[in-house]
């Protein structure tokens, strides 16, 4: 197929099979709600929000998968936007393989976007799809850190932790999601790359093929810890607000 002849269409997968450990005893961290919707409907919403995402795959905890398909269908998507749910997997990395191995086929671009970065901006995510169609294979949405960062040696007893670098700040940046990457590029990289890692991009990085940075934002922060919970609510207040409800 030539270039100006390929559709370019976008499939998005959204890992929310976690338990969400660090936020504390709950309901899984996706199913847990910000403002009365659950965080997943808001990451759904947000792949949607995107006119060139037309398949979102959700990866529900491994018993939830039902009550994820119930929840989602209870709340409405565009017309445009196709919806599976699938059973996760014990590590997140297991998770996005098994919404990969339930993509139908046809889909040139993936998007891989965590359900705990509920309230990333439409902009993000089409500045990510213009990216990888632009050529790049893995794209990744980044921002400058705030706080200096020490290289330290870890210690388990509770005893101060040496230092041992600290990398210059300037070249530092916060990755978020959703990462972009060309469909047969992360395939190939779930393949092969079986290290465990903490984003998608990195597998590409262990093919020796090149990852890309765009501009990130501020509100696609992940939710973590309970005070992640207060900013992701004040963040929807100011929105609400914003746009005058
Ligand atoms: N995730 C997943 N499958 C897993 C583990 C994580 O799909 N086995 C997903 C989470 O649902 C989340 C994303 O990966 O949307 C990023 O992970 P993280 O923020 O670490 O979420 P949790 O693993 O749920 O949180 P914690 O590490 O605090 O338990
Ligand atoms: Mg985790």
């Amino acid at each position: 197929m030539s270039e100006e002849s390929r559709s370019f269409r976008t499939a998005a997968v959204i890992p929310a099979a976690g338990r969400g450990v660090r936020l504390g005893p709950g309901a899984p961290k996706a199913l847990r709600a910000l403002n009365g919707t659950p965080m997943l409907v808001h990451a759904v919403r947000a792949m949607a929000a995107s006119r060139s995402v037309s398949l979102v795959v959700v990866v529900a905890p491994p018993d939830g998968a039902t009550e994820v398909k119930n929840l989602l269908a209870e709340h409405a998507l565009p017309d445009r936007t196709d919806l599976l749910v699938v059973p996760g997997g014990e590590s997140r990395q297991e998770s996005v393989k098994l919404g990969l191995d339930a993509l139908p086929p046809g889909f040139d671009v993936v998007l891989v976007h965590d359900a705990a970065r509920p309230l990333v901006p439409v902009d993000t995510v089409d500045a990510v799809i213009e990216a990888v169609r632009d050529g790049a294979p893995a794209v990744v949405p980044a921002l400058p850190l705030a706080d200096t960062v020490k290289q330290v040696e870890p210690r388990t007893d509770g005893s101060p932790e040496p230092v041992v670098a600290t990398p210059e700040r300037s070249r530092l940046r916060a990755v978020q999601t959703p990462q972009g990457f060309d469909h047969a590029t992360l395939v190939r990289a779930h393949e092969s790359v079986t290290e465990n890692v903490t984003d998608d991009a990195g597998m590409i990085e262990q093919l020796g093929l090149p990852v890309v940075v765009v501009p990130g934002h501020e509100e696609a922060f992940k939710v973590t810890r309970p005070l992640d919970l207060v900013l992701a609510e004040a963040v929807l207040a100011r929105r609400r607000a914003n746009d005058g409800f």
